[in-house]
């Protein structure tokens, strides 16, 4: 199956097209695991349109979808064959809605005009980050990873937009068991960020400065960490910034940002943990743009090391927004047989 898949959601416009091949292990698709070949996968992100403002802005966004999509699928189709496409997928949400719309629009123009048998199928952000961790295992251009002994797991999905925890019984079974109540993790990154005069995004920003800092320097709080349920919480942290930096003006920034890093890493680890050990889960998945920090990574695999158990995270490129997440979940909805409507659906969750 060949499969051209275009992200469009926030502020990279991405396409991708990747070749997947096997199934849904136990039962209905055979035993064997799904595998991608990665062929092309190109993201033009707008950092540099968005910094001056501080963060996205949803019709500056649209403005370079519109401008970037044309350019990127022309490159594209110049080594293709059109008619070897079986499946163009799409994200149709979550995301900025003017931004979603542009690859909705897209997708159902390029299917008219040069794929007219493709299958169009729109994939849901989220699980595009959610599945990125089939991603994790490479022989050179080759990804597979054996699903049948991976479950239950327990899957992290950490964001701009979002911060939620799953308990994982198969690729297709899932069921939520907290997300945040405020701010997103990766929001919380980026107003702590822009608190210590970081430019957008803050996340990556953060984790240099933390670098040179002592993370033990402040004691930040944990916001939830010790509460039963699995849900979260990070805009008092954030808050906690903000009121530390205005009564100590001369505080290190180093030692800002690091002790910032640990308080949040610290919560999502300690919850992961407690999930872990309640679900007996055989593994531990990472995926979302916040799941690129370095730290975060170490401490997961640290856990997943004392616990005994995988821990499976894609590289850094697979973290923060592509399309080739979305061509996996768009194969993955294919193999389901799901079918979403192709309309911007700015709040879908999943
Ligand atoms: O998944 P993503 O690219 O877009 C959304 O779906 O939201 O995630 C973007 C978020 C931003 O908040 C960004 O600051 C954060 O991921 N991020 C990081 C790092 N790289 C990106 N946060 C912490 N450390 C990083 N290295
Ligand atoms: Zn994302």
């Amino acid at each position: 199956m060949n499969i051209l898949a275009i992200e469009t959601s926030c502020d990279e416009t991405a396409l991708a097209l990747i070749e997947a091949s096997g199934g849904l292990p136990a039962g209905r698709q055979g035993l064997r695991s799904p595998k991608f070949k990665i062929i092309e996968n190109v993201v033009s992100s707008q950092i540099s349109v968005h910094r001056p403002w501080g963060g996205v802005v949803p019709n500056l966004a649209k403005r370079e979808h519109l401008k970037n999509l044309p350019i990127i699928f022309k490159k594209l189709l110049g080594k293709i064959e059109a008619s070897s496409i079986d499946i163009l997928a799409v994200t149709v949400g979550p995301g900025l809605e003017p931004a979603l719309w542009t690859g909705v629009e897209f997708v159902k123009e390029i299917h008219k005009k040069y794929f007219p048998k493709a299958k169009l199928i729109g994939a849901n952000h989220l699980e595009g980050h959610l599945y990125s961790f089939l991603l994790s295992q490479s022989k050179i251009t080759h990804y597979s990873l054996p699903t049948t002994n991976l479950f239950p797991a327990i899957a992290l999905v950490v964001s701009g937009g979002h911060t939620i925890l799953l308990k994982m019984d198969s690729l297709t079974k899932w069921k939520k068991l907290g997300e945040t109540r405020d701010d997103a993790v990766g929001e919380a990154f980026d107003k702590a960020a822009k608190m210590l005069e970081l430019p957008y995004p803050g996340g990556p920003e953060i984790q240099k400065l933390a670098e040179d800092g002592n993370p033990d320097a402040i004691p930040f709080p944990r916001p939830m960490m010790h509460t039963k349920d699995y849900n979260f919480s990070f805009s008092g942290l954030k808050t906690s910034v903000l009121y530390y930096l205005r009564d100590n003006p001369k505080a290190r920034k180093s030692d800002v940002a690091a002790s910032f890093q640990k308080a949040a890493i610290d919560v999502l680890t300690h919850k992961t943990s407690r999930a872990v050990q309640e679900y007996r889960a055989k593994s531990i998945f990472l995926s979302g743009g916040v799941a690129a920090n370095s730290a975060l990574r170490e401490s997961l695999k640290n856990l997943s090391e004392k616990l005994k158990m995988g821990f499976f995270v894609p590289p850094i490129t697979f973290n923060t927004d592509n399309a080739v997440m979305i061509a996996v979940a768009g194969y993955i909805n294919y193999l389901r047989k799901k079918n979403r409507r192709i309309t911007a659906q700015a709040n879908l969750s999943l």
